[in-house]
């Protein structure tokens, strides 16, 4: 079932750094080829849960609290989620107001796309699980439509999380998964009224056995109307340190998610009772056991809050960052995944739908919610649908020069890591779904939002060196020889 293939290196240079936005056929992402009539190949995740600062850092006042709106920091990231081997963050709060440019196209150049929550946990900015239909009107999304807008122009955007564990509970599966789905209607016909290409809108589960199967069933199936979830993670803390296949849950999850007709992947893992984290879930289980099933994952997550998940220490008092012995740990486990392992996209089958009906709940769980009669759409949410939401600020890939922040990064031992630069491999290339590569704008004339964050990065660049270790490239060189098999890998999984 698995056509593994060596791709030569001449294809690794024809497509080097642009990311082509991925698309989705049965229960696969796909990367397409960069020439339309060639094969494309799934994209697994090897991904990382991104929110330095933590989840109660957003407060909604200009950039506070959103972390893909700080270039120093992108940088900085980018260079160590780069040596770990990561092609994927999800992002959980933005601000749709402040500019994002500089950040989501560092992260293009890197080769790492993004998946993004709408929400954030600020009043009325998602829906509230236990009233729902209080929470379900024009201003909310509002706020939701205002990031689409945001973060559509960028082709490495993998999707959206319509709504993160708002199933999890009794009460919460009674009443709110005719919303869930609604929230996914309407944002579906947002993006499809604006945007230019297919974004994919999924959902973000909690892992509640008893709701799991039933959720994953109620969510992903066909309605007639386009409010299914395009993919389907899963926040999961069942396989820690020492477990095993067998003893962690894992083997039940793959015959849970066996015959998904949609992308199965973690939205979250990584346990962290036992500590250091040694990550075997990675080689032996998400790309071990579940490989058939699942489609990777993201770890939980980057940097250390109070609730010590993190891969790295931030300090911003004296503007450095350590790798914790986590992050050694979780590079390595990355590295043992076969970077030859290539599924063609020729091979993955495609599969239909489920139909929804009530007995597909009903065989699962009696009290959740059996209605597939959705919440009718207010007027006003609508109007927002026909007339594009106003005074939204449209993000855009824009060039960027400088490729190093002025963090010193120290390595598990304490020792300053040196030459701590991200590799680009060239320009900053933006390719479409159709193979065809439209040149990027150039940032003096890049018609994006109002800000004028493109001189930032530009201005950014000649500050870097003050640390002593950083560099220039400049766009059109191709990095060294470690920086283009770094995107070798990126591109090949
Ligand atoms: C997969 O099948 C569905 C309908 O069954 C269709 O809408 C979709 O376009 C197909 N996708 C691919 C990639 O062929
Ligand atoms: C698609 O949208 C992006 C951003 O909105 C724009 O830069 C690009 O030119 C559009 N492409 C096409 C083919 O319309
Ligand atoms: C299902 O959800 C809808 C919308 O919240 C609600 O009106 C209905 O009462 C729920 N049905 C059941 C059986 O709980
Ligand atoms: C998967 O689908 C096949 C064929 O429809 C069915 O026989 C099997 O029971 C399903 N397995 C699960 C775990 O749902
Ligand atoms: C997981 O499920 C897939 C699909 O049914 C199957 O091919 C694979 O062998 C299973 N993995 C294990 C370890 O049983
Ligand atoms: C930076 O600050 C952090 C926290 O205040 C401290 O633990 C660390 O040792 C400092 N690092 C350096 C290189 O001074
Ligand atoms: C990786 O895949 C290649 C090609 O299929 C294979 O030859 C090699 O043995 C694999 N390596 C490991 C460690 O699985
Ligand atoms: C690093 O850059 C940030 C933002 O660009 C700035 O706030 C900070 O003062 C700089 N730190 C040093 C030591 O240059
Ligand atoms: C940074 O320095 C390089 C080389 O000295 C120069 O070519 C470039 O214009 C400078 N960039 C900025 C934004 O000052």
């Amino acid at each position: 079932m698995l056509a593994k293939s060596l791709v030569s290196l001449a294809t690794y240079l024809a497509c080097a750094n642009a990311l082509i936005p991925l698309t989705i056929k049965g229960n696969r992402f796909i990367k397409p080829a960069t020439k339309a009539s060639d094969d494309g190949e799934v994209f697994f995740l090897k991904g990382v849960d991104y929110q330095p600062g933590g989840s109660s850092a957003y407060t909604g006042d200009d950039a506070d609290g959103d972390v893909l709106s700080d270039a120093n920091a992108c940088y900085r990231d980018a260079y160590v989620l780069q040596q770990a081997g990561v092609n994927i963050i999800r992002t959980y709060t933005v601000n749709p107001d402040v500019d994002h440019d500089d950040c989501m196209s560092i992260l293009n150049d890197a080769g790492i796309y993004v998946l993004l929550d709408v929400n954030s946990a600020l009043d009325g900015q998602s829906l509230n699980r236990d009233s729902p239909s209080s929470s379900y009107n024009a201003e909310y999304l509002t706020r939701v439509f205002k990031v689409i807008e945001a973060f559509k122009g960028y082709p490495n955007l993998l999707g959206f999380f319509s709504g993160n564990e708002i199933i999890n509970s009794e009460s919460s599966a009674k009443l709110s998964p005719p919303y869930i789905r609604a929230v996914q209607r309407d944002m579906k016909q947002y993006i499809a009224a604006h945007a230019n290409r297919t974004i994919p809108v999924g959902y973000s589960a909690a892992d509640v056995s008893t709701l799991l199967k039933v959720s994953f069933n109620y969510l992903s199936c066909d309605n007639d109307d386009d409010s299914h979830a395009d993919f389907f993670g899963l926040n999961s803390y069942e396989w820690c340190s020492g477990s095993t296949y067998s003893t962690s849950g894992y083997s039940t999850l793959n015959s849970t998610f066996s015959n998904a007709s949609v992308p199965v992947f973690f939205s979250e893992y990584g346990c962290n009772t036992v500590t250091p984290r040694t990550f075997e879930e990675i080689s032996e289980g998400i790309f071990g056991g579940l490989l058939n099933t699942f489609s990777g994952g993201l770890v939980y997550e980057y940097a250390e809050e109070a609730n010590e998940y993190g891969l790295v220490v931030i300090s911003d008092s004296n503007d450095t960052l350590s790798y914790k012995t986590d992050y050694d740990n979780f590079k390595s486990e990355l590295g043992k995944v076969n970077s030859s392992l290539s599924i063609a996209e020729s091979s993955v089958v495609n599969r239909s739908l489920a139909s929804c009906s009530s007995s597909l709940i009903q065989s699962e769980d009696s009290s959740f919610n059996l209605t597939f009669t959705l919440p009718s759409q207010p007027s006003d949410i609508t109007k927002l649908i026909k007339n594009g939401v106003s005074g939204a600020s449209e993000g855009a890939i824009v060039n960027i020069d400088a490729k190093s922040s002025n963090y010193t990064i120290l390595d598990s031992a304490g020792d300053e890591v040196d030459n701590a630069i991200v590799s680009f491999s060239g320009e900053n290339e933006v390719n479409s779904q159709d193979g065809t590569t439209p040149s990027v704008a150039s940032p003096s004339t890049s018609a994006v939002s109002s800000s004028s964050s493109t001189t930032k990065a530009a201005s950014a660049a000649n500050t870097s060196t003050s640390k002593g270790e950083a560099g220039v490239y400049n766009a059109g060189q191709i990095g060294p020889v470690a920086g283009l098999m770094a995107l070798m890998v990126s591109a090949l999984l």
